[in-house]
């Protein structure tokens, strides 16, 4: 797919205040710091699209980017931010809880991976909770250009490894590094087969 426009639309913390549900819309989530907004800005073209950070917790909110007037991109906020307070992690799960499980045209969602580290709970956990709400996904480990391929090979089959305990079907998976494009031309070409299904006639 090419991308010919990417603008910003909206920023709110409540699905019910977000862009009409006529487009179909794709959401980038992950820990906090794990390079959503920079995959973003790296898919689109644009560098400073969505804001980005090396402390953790830069976006707060659920925002909405508009891309060749067709569809929607979706930057969340991370989980897992230690140093937030316990009200504003409540905050967040509802927020997030509610987008998820609500928002009707919200077709897919890239989760993402630090492909540094080993496997995480955190991110266990979040894969759980989107298989029981039945909510489709594809996995992206990020930052590859951190170590050396074969340590990304290492870290990636040990996730793997982890997600077959609890899943009996595995998730596409994609690999990136936004500072090379690695993974651009994939991950948007899914994009591009993913948005063919939208119908908006047959909201729920
Ligand atoms: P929150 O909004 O805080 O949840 O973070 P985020 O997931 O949006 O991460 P963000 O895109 O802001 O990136 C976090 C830090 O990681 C920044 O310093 C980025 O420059 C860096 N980063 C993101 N992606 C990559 C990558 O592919 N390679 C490298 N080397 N650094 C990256
Ligand atoms: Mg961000």
């Amino acid at each position: 797919m090419q991308i010919k426009t990417a603008e910003f639309i909206v920023s709110n913390s409540d699905h019910k205040l977000c862009p009409e549900p006529t487009k179909a819309e794709i959401a980038f989530i992950g820990r906090s710091n794990v390079g959503k907004s920079s995959l973003i800005n790296m898919l689109t073209n644009k560098k400073n699209l969505a804001k980005t950070s090396s402390a953790p917790g830069k976006t707060q909110l659920i925002n909405h980017f508009e891309i060749n007037g067709q569809w929607y991109l979706v930057d969340l906020p991370g989980y897992g931010y230690a140093i937030t307070s316990k009200k504003n992690r409540a905050l967040w799960g509802k927020m997030i809880t509610n987008y998820i499980t609500r928002r009707e045209s919200l077709i897919s969602i890239f989760v993402l991976i630090d492909s540094r580290i080993s496997p995480q709970k955190i991110d266990l956990e979040f894969l759980n909770f989107l298989g029981e709400n039945q909510i489709p996904f594809s996995i992206v480990f990020t930052k590859i250009d951190k170590q050396t391929p074969r340590i990304t090979k290492k870290n990636i089959e040990e996730f793997i490894q982890a997600l077959q305990k609890d899943w009996v079907e595995l998730p596409q998976y994609f690999t990136s590094s936004a500072i090379n494009k690695t993974g651009r031309e994939e991950i948007l070409s899914e994009i591009e087969h993913l948005i063919t299904y939208f119908k908006p006639d047959e909201k729920e």
